[in-house]
């Protein structure tokens, strides 16, 4: 399945899912790379594994929605046939969640519904939470708001700080992305309105 990528940061998500195909275990090609910061890791990590990448500024246009567009063509020339956001800082907006033919998942560092939006490691330390987790859901029109697919808890422990609770949530984050991801191109994520079922059939 043809899959664009967007980051905007140090892209260890996005190395997690490269490695994942370069193993065998994720079944989908890895056509682009988009990011709305200069040089980031994550688009090194896509040149240095040979993925064409591409910068959208925002600067660069007159308004947000401008920018969206330019996403859009760049992705209907690239074929793509599912949108991967690993640490994309910014929120699709509803036009493009509506012209978007084609699944949008991303990753949150935190047991959604609980604590959405920035710095959710902070949020689960600071309201002393003792498990808080990662999730990977479709995308829809609001902040982390979408039909979940998979979650995993992670013990929050006395004396975590942001740092230390985001580590610990990053290693399964790296795990489970690629997983869901593989579930939903072979078929195994069903949907019903906002409840997503993972079929258990073999493959
Ligand atoms: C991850 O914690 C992800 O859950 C969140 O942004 C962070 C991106 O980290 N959406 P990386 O760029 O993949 O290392």
């Amino acid at each position: 399945m043809r899959t664009a990528i967007l980051a905007s940061g140090r892209g260890s998500n996005l190395q997690a899912l490269i490695e994942a195909c370069q193993n065998g275990s994720l079944p989908i090609e890895i056509v682009a790379v988009g990011s709305d910061q200069l040089e980031t890791g994550a688009l090194k990590r896509a040149e240095a594994a040979g993925i064409p990448t591409r910068v959208f500024l925002v600067r660069d246009y007159p308004h947000r929605q401008a920018q969206e567009e330019d996403l859009l063509i760049w992705m209907r020339e690239n074929r793509v046939e599912l949108l991967l956001l690993a640490g994309y800082m910014r929120v699709l907006g509803s036009e493009f969640i509506r012209q978007a033919n084609f699944p949008v998942v991303n990753i949150h560092p935190s047991l959604l519904p609980a604590f959405p939006g920035l710095h959710a490691q902070r949020q689960a330390v600071e309201y002393g939470v003792k498990v808080s987790g990662c999730t990977v859901h479709l995308v829809d029109e609001g902040l982390d708001s979408g039909p979940i697919i998979l979650q995993e808890a992670v013990p929050v422990l006395p004396g975590d700080t942001e740092e230390s609770l985001a580590q610990r949530i990053l290693v399964v984050e790296h795990r489970i992305y690629p997983e869901a991801v593989r579930l939903l191109v072979l078929g195994k994520v069903e949907r019903t309105g906002r409840r997503v079922q993972i079929l258990q059939k073999e493959g």
